[in-house]
């Protein structure tokens, strides 16, 4: 008998469902949430009540366009966390009670850990294959950057994270700086693909082992940014181009790096990337490059999973409900949540 997962996620601002069967996407629904734009950040008491207003007809459309009844449903993955309180326990209240309607099984998801997942999705087009075991994937969002060493389906190991910035805030501390809207990522990509990276120079970290910093780099921006200023008013309309590029460069540098060093110390060559920021074109490409070089197998995702949705919860849920692992009725939301060996 087929396996259908419907996915739901609510960690941040987005409010997204998705069906995935028997390992294939039958769809996959987001609502995002353009309240946040005018405030330079997510507003975590909108994106709640956000949420509230857009799960229903999110559910819904997912449910219809998958062409499924609810009855064939067989059981529920959400988002359990990490991600912004809130907005998690719209999503997990919503869940429960759909799952306890429909007396099916519930399984809770980690975020991070379902944004690795999407290279297990099947597809009917041409595909490049999942990824062999062990896979080593750099997780690039806006609240995490992580080295993740991956053993199996639901194994994985972080080796390396950051110290404190991630490498999507840092796009997005460094948009705002520059006066770009929120979220900051998408801009100053399409802004860098007509600037020269190597016009400014920022400061790198040099941080031992495998984890990141980017703090430095942010507070080096913001300073560099201030002087200018004093010089020249016009000076970020006049080389927001170059600005953009030589940030973009400087954070792909550090992330390169670091995915580098883990190969070489761990002896994995296949690749993946993961996570919002692994939409970002430049850092695409540079990977392919990195690895045409270094001989290694790449897996990067399709834009539509890299930020958040819901087709990495189902998807992440697939695997769970083959293993077993179902959650309690009344299991609750977490800001924090760690998903190594298996959760
Ligand atoms: O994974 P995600 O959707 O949400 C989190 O789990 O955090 O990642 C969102 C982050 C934001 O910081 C956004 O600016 C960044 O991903 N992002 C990008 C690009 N698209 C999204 N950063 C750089 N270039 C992009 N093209
Ligand atoms: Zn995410």
């Amino acid at each position: 008998m087929s396996i259908i997962i419907i996915g739901i996620e609510s960690s941040c601002d987005d409010t997204a469902s998705a069906v995935i069967k028997d390992g294939y996407l039958l769809s996959n629904i987001i609502a995002g949430q353009e309240v946040h734009k005018a405030y330079g950040g997510v507003v975590p008491e909108l994106a709640s009540r956000a949420h509230q207003q857009n799960i229903i007809p999110v559910v819904d459309l997912a449910i219809k366009t998958a062409c499924i009844t609810k009855k064939e449903i067989s059981a529920i993955a959400f988002t359990r966390g990490p991600g912004l309180l809130g907005s998690l326990l719209v999503g997990s209240s919503f869940s429960k009670g759909f799952a306890q309607a429909l007396n099916i099984p519930l399984i809770e998801v980690n975020h991070l850990q379902a944004h690795i997942m999407v290279h297990f999705i099947l597809s009917t087009e041409c595909d490049t294959g999942k990824p062999d075991f062990p896979f080593l994937c750099l997780l690039v969002s806006g609240g995490h950057t992580q080295l993740v060493l991956i053993n199996d389906y639901l194994d994985m190991t972080v080796i390396g994270e950051t110290i404190d910035d991630a490498a999507g805030e840092t796009f997005d501390k460094c948009a705002k700086i520059m006066g770009l809207p929120y979220p900051g990522g998408p801009l100053i990509d399409k802004l860098a693909s007509e600037g020269n990276p190597d016009r400014f120079t920022f400061s790198k970290p040099n941080v031992k082992g495998l984890n990141f910093s980017f703090s430095g780099l942010k507070t080096s921006f913001l300073y560099f940014i201030r002087d200018r200023l004093k010089e020249d008013a016009a000076f970020i309309e006049k080389n927001i181009s170059d600005l953009s590029a030589s940030l973009q460069k400087t954070i792909i540098d550090i992330l390169l790096d670091k995915l580098t060093r883990a190969s070489a110390k761990t002896g994995v060559r296949s690749i993946a990337l993961a996570g919002g920021v692994s939409a970002n074109s430049a850092l695409r490409d540079d990977l392919i490059n990195l690895s045409h070089k270094k001989h290694w197998k790449t897996y990067i995702p399709r834009f539509s999973y890299t930020t958040d949705n819901a087709a990495m919860i189902a998807i992440t849920g697939y695997y769970k409900y083959q293993a077993g692992l179902f959650s309690s009725k009344d299991v609750s939301p977490l800001a924090r949540f760690g998903y190594e060996r298996s959760v």
